[in-house]
């Protein structure tokens, strides 16, 4: 099969022929259509998250996915041939031709998601959702901060929230504005232009914090007392949550084929939709991680603009 890889940390991506997985008894053989890039993915293959986050070299990078189930296991029940699916791989391997992955990695494709949507979906939309509600407690009638809104988890994080009836705040470019307005934001704050702590006038329940370092702390002068602080890209200070009085944890996404399958049935029904920025072909995948890279940088008031929202996707099939 075909597939894209990396041979060393720190080294290039190298598209070639590579032997397809075989499965084990209680496993399936996925055909992939597309899969969707992550920050994540340019983090491990660079080597310098080794310690927390290992891999096997020669890797194949790729977590999310969409693709046909090809093959499956003598154990498998849960699908079979020709299903729809798409899912999360926590080792990587979705960019190739072909992925072997445990049943409870894998839920069905939404009906009304292309492919191309469905890859994008697994993992910001699982973060967003394990972020505000298992971690951040969110309820009816709170309020939320979301800083980062119109990125990826961010869109997920704006439209679950408001879904579950909780008012929501969002740090984002101006440019960004109308379209987190149209997706449940009742209030954007342009962060290039303004500190949001200076221009809140009042304290929210939860802070979704998708940004990390001066953004997280600031975020403690916003929070209600016994608020919880959510972080995806840092720890929190134990020391600042313990002086506001207040709780805060960096969370590491759990992928869950169950998660997803609920996820699904909200996209069915239109309660949350999809944002794909850019489809790349697979062998432009150094292309795709480049646009990402830039996305990487420092950024805050002041900072130059890098690219609007929605998620980067590679076309595998
Ligand atoms: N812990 C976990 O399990 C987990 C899971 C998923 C993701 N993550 C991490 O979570 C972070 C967000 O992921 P993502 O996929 O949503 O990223 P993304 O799609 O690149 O979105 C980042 C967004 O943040 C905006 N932004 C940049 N600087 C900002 C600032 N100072 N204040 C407010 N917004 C700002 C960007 O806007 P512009 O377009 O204006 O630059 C962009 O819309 C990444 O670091 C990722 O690695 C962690």
């Amino acid at each position: 099969m075909k597939a894209v890889r990396v041979l060393e940390y720190g080294g290039q991506l190298v598209f070639n022929e590579v032997p397809t997985p075989s499965i084990a008894r209680d496993e399936i053989l996925v055909k992939i259509k597309n899969t969707a890039v992550n920050h994540l993915d340019l983090v491990e293959a660079s080597g310098t998250a080794r310690q927390i986050l290992p891999i096997d070299m020669p890797w194949i990078p790729g977590h999310e996915f969409s693709g046909v189930v090809e093959r499956i296991g003598s154990d498998v029940t849960a699908c079979a041939p020709g299903d729809d699916v798409f899912g999360v791989s926590e080792i990587g391997g979705a960019y190739a031709d072909y992925l072997a992955v445990k049943p409870a990695a894998i839920a069905r494709k939404p009906s009304n998601l292309s492919f191309e949507e469905a890859a994008s979906v697994p993992v910001a939309s699982q973060t967003a959702w394990q972020g505000i509600f298992t971690h951040g407690h969110l309820e009816k009638g709170q309020t939320i901060l979301i800083h980062g809104g119109a990125g990826a988890v961010g869109a997920y994080a704006v439209q679950l929230a408001s879904h579950a009836g909780a008012t929501v705040i969002a740090t984002a470019s101006s440019d960004d504005e109308a379209y987190l307005n149209s997706i449940g934001a009742s209030r954007v704050i342009d962060y290039r232009e303004a500190q949001f702590e200076k221009v809140l006038r009042e304290k929210v329940d939860v802070v979704f914090d998708l940004i990390g370092g001066d953004t997280q702390k600031r975020s403690f002068l916003v929070l209600k007392e016994g608020g919880h602080l959510v972080a995806t890209t840092q720890p929190v200070s134990q020391e600042e949550t313990a002086r506001h009085r207040v709780s805060g944890a960096m969370m590491r996404l759990a992928p869950s084929g169950d998660g997803l399958g609920s996820i699904a049935r909200l996209l069915e029904e239109g309660t949350i939709r999809p944002d794909v920025a850019t489809v790349y072909a697979l062998q432009d995948a150094a292309q795709a991680w480049k646009d990402i890279a830039g996305n990487l940088s420092p950024s805050g008031p002041g900072a130059a603009r890098r690219r609007s929202h929605g998620k980067i996707v590679l076309r595998v099939a």
